[in-house]
């Protein structure tokens, strides 16, 4: 069957979300589940944790969805560089496990990836068969998951890489920019990492629409457009009225643990081949995520 042939319809469908109930992106998919009026089963890592294959299966056996999201991983890129043994277990082994059950029962596995694989020396987006090389154990390790997944060969596996998210309900950069931001005359942000920003409610709205496309591989989502941090921070005071000032600096006058790349803008078009959708721009979602959740601001 070629993908896209056909559309599948969420309706009435099981869906289990693990990191579905706490996670920065699973919120935003339960959501867009539920609008899609399929029934999702938002998990926490105490309702389920991935790592236990037993505890899976139970889960599974007990709810027995119609597909499979896997929001959950271990996202903080700087202290995986001091706790490697976790970001692996989370982001390389559990992947696998998941892939093995969604393959037991015939059902989709959709995968969330990211950006940070790729080592970010190149000046033209990543397209999806463009290798990884990531510095930082998050990177790799988030890597190894995909590997894993692809030399497992489950062809019903949707591996879907995003990048710099921003989005209801958990703690994110523009929130931290806004904060900062509300309290300081001045903050510097770096202006060397050029990536594509992303609305969380997108992302999942255009997971479903890779879901509905039946898709499978490897795709890329983000919001169109391009930045860097100091960009996206600049464009969200702008929205918000604030009287900061956004200073850019350069990566090395602002060292982190972790190395992250310069440059790792995704190549959206096997997205937008397959379903017809181009990705409104990152500064529009911006403004619809800030007029949703900081009313309070003026939204210029
Ligand atoms: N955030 C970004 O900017 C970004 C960028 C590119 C790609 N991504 C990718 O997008 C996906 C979602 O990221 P996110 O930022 O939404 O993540 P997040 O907010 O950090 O949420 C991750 C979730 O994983 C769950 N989790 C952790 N350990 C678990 C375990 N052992 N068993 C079950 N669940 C566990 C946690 O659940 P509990 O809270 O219940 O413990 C947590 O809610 C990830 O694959 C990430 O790599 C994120």
């Amino acid at each position: 069957m070629v993908q896209g042939a056909f559309l599948v319809d969420l309706k009435g469908k099981h869906v289990i979300i693990f990191g579905g109930k706490n996670g920065l992106l699973g919120k935003a998919v339960t959501k867009a589940l539920l609008v899609a009026k399929a029934l999702p089963i938002p998990l926490s890592s105490s309702d389920c944790d991935i790592l236990n294959p037993k505890g899976i299966e139970k889960i599974l056996n007990k709810i027995n969805p119609d597909l499979i999201i896997n929001a959950a991983a271990y996202t903080n890129v700087d202290r995986a560089e001091d706790e490697t043994e976790a970001a692996f277990s989370l982001n390389a082994t559990a992947p696998l496990l998941l892939a093995v059950e969604a393959a037991k029962r015939d059902i989709l596995l959709v995968h969330y990836s990211t950006d940070f694989v790729f080592r970010g020396d190149k000046k033209r987006p990543y397209g999806v068969t463009d290798k990884p090389g990531a510095f930082s154990v998050y990177g790799i390790s988030k890597a190894e998951g995909e590997r894993n997944l692809l030399e497992f060969g489950y062809d019903k596996t949707l591996l879907i890489r995003i990048s710099w998210l921003f989005g209801a309900g958990k703690m994110n950069f523009v929130e931290k920019i806004l904060s900062f931001a509300q309290r300081e005359m001045q903050i510097t942000v770096v202006n060397d990492q050029i990536g594509s920003p992303s609305y969380t409610t997108d992302i999942a709205e255009n997971t479903l629409a890779l879901i509905r496309h039946d898709a499978n591989g490897i795709y890329h989502l983000a919001n169109s457009g391009t930045t860097s941090w100091f960009g996206l921070a600049s464009e969200a005071v702008k929205i918000a009225g604030l009287n900061c000032t956004i200073e850019p600096v350069p990566s090395h006058k602002y060292p982190t643990k972790a190395v992250r790349p310069k440059y790792s803008v995704l190549d959206l078009s096997d997205f937008t081949q397959l379903t017809g959708i181009t990705p409104r721009s990152w500064q529009e979602a911006l403004k619809e995520y800030m007029g949703h959740e900081f009313p309070e601001l003026k939204s210029s």
